[in-house]
């Protein structure tokens, strides 16, 4: 029997990374998947897995989240997991950085909460589970300056559903890793002057001596939207290896 057996789960982001891995991590559970990401080529590595159905969503498109809630009966999990990175301190930041990362991080979020969450109240259930990060309201990190602010309101989002809602067995959590060893997280350290530097600057940090890996945030995942959380709602998850100890 697995942990997830009969529960619909919509996730974001799920052609690669944390998201992929938490799809594979939650079929693996006896959940039926709906995997969804931009990027269609890499998201169709996930056809195979049983449990999985994929689907093209840019989530910073409303009407693509509305027409694929209209494809949707029941939905159980929502996983908003979409997000991106920018680098640099406040001077750095250009206005389009900060509407980009604002819209893909955050409104996104609003979008598809708006949108399912009236089918979770019809059902008289469900739960929900956000992206934010420890790079947030959490730690100040340099150089993450419009990134920790998006991800600050990522927890603002999930305390404030999680304390509308509560009273109509709705749930809503967020997970907030430190860093994880990721496609974009590699790119991102590639495209740094001295990559060598960068990754030993972000191991450096680690005071475990080693990044998360993807599948170690998946798990988290998978007890979130697990009945086995039941009892928790509005609450930040850190999963750092003690980064922000
Ligand atoms: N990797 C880390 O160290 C780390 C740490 C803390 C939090 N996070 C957060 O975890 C999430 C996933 O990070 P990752 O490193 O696993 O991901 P990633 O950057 O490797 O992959 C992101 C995925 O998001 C998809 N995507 C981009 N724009 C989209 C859009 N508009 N609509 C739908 N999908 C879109 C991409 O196609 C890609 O498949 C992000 O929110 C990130 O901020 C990551």
């Amino acid at each position: 029997m697995g942990r997830l057996d009969g529960k619909v789960i919509l996730v974001s982001a799920a052609a690669q990374g944390i998201g992929q891995a938490t799809a594979i991590a939650f079929a693996k559970e006896g959940a039926k998947v709906i995997a969804t990401d931009i990027n269609e080529s890499k998201l169709r590595d996930l056809e195979n897995y049983s449990g999985i159905q994929i689907r093209v969503l840019d989530v910073t498109k409303k009407e693509q989240i509305e027409n694929l809630a209209k494809d949707i009966e029941r939905i159980d999990v929502l996983c908003n997991i979409a997000g991106f990175v920018h680098h640099g301190t406040i001077l750095e930041c250009k206005e389009s950085d900060w509407d980009f990362t604002m819209s893909l991080n955050v409104h996104s979020m609003y979008l598809m909460i708006k949108t399912f969450l009236p089918k979770m109240l019809a059902q008289k259930s469900g739960n929900i589970i956000n992206m934010s990060s420890v790079a947030s309201s959490i730690k100040g990190v340099v150089n993450r300056f419009v990134y920790s602010t998006s991800k600050a309101a990522v927890i603002g989002l999930t305390k404030s559903i999680a304390a509308d809602f509560i009273e109509q067995s709705i749930r809503c959590n967020c997970v907030c890793p430190g860093t994880v060893d990721t496609p974009s997280l590699r790119e991102r350290i590639c495209a740094r002057p001295n990559p060598d530097q960068a990754l030993k600057d972000f191991l450096d940090r680690q005071k475990t001596g080693r990044m998360a890996t993807a599948e170690e945030v998946a798990n988290l995942f998978v007890y979130l939207a697990s009945d086995e959380s039941a009892y928790m709602t509005g609450n930040e998850l850190i999963i750092d290896g003690g980064w922000s100890l």
